[in-house]
């Protein structure tokens, strides 16, 4: 049995890098060596197809979270030591799914009980909204990772989801370990910088050290399906990663 690191990444905004994030987070760790299981809770499936798997139709994650399904026939090898849950069609029909009381927003948790355990991290690509979606991902996790941009609409919205958090602690009973990451950073803006200076003066215990830099390669590299490493091995942002990897695995802060 392992202990398994659970973990959600999240930011209700778009665009903030959360897929990008995942991707590169996931790889970086399983070509170290763990066992990893990537879940892609997003409808939009971004997570799936820039790990090259394009047949979405196959299923995913909605089989197991409403049907029943045992998680282990709609989980993929994609990668040495990497598993991917994709997202299907029909994942985005349980966003606003009304029935099933209090127990709909466990479907992700219970599923979860089987396989903690068999990897050392579970990693969950979350969409950008605060729906029935998020709200499993909520349940089920203990760690959740918050990709941030530099700007200031950024920084109110990290409040309101650290209030967010706050709240399903006090249901939970327990507290989550936060981890902010700076993504698609340019240390040459004024206002990145300034961002950057107020978040480490509030979460320095939770901002990981090493910031992504805004770097057309991450962008492109999911349209060939392939992540960071792979697509340009020796590159500034390849570097980056495998650094922020190692921040993540031993906790390394601000
Ligand atoms: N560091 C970065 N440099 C350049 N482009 C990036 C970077 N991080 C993300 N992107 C691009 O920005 C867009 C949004 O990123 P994505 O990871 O999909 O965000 P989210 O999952 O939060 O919506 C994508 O087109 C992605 O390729
Ligand atoms: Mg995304």
């Amino acid at each position: 049995m392992k202990q398994t690191r659970v973990i959600a990444v999240l930011n209700q905004k778009g665009g903030v890098g959360k897929t990008t994030t995942t991707l590169n987070l996931v790889h970086g760790l399983s070509r170290k060596g763990y066992e990893v299981l990537a879940m892609d809770l997003d409808p939009q499936g971004q997570l799936t197809s820039s790990l090259g798997l394009m047949k979405r139709d196959i299923g995913g994650l909605e089989k197991a979270l409403l049907n029943g399904t045992q998680i282990a026939e709609v989980t993929y090898p994609v990668r040495e030591n990497l598993k991917l849950v994709p997202a299907g069609h029909g994942l985005s029909e349980i966003e606003d799914r009304s029935e099933g009381g209090s127990s709909r927003g466990m479907m992700l948790r219970n599923i979860l009980v089987d396989i903690k355990g068999q990897y050392d991290f579970i990693i969950i690509d979350c969409p950008p909204s605060s729906g029935l979606l998020v709200v499993n991902a909520l349940f089920a996790v203990d760690e959740v990772i918050i990709p941030m941009t530099g700007d200031y609409l950024a920084l109110q919205g990290l409040s309101h989801l650290m209030s967010t958090l706050r709240n399903f602690e006090k249901v939970l009973g327990h507290k989550y370990k936060e981890w902010i990451v700076l993504g698609r950073f340019q240390a040459r803006r004024k206002l990145s910088q300034e961002v950057k200076g107020k978040l480490k003066e509030y979460f320095a215990d939770n901002m990981l050290l090493t910031e992504i830099t805004e770097s057309v390669l991450l962008a492109e590299s999911p349209g060939f399906g392939k992540t960071i490493y792979e697509y340009r091995p020796s590159s500034r942002s390849a570097k980056e990663f495998e650094s922020l990897v190692d921040d993540f695995i031993i906790g390394r802060t601000h």
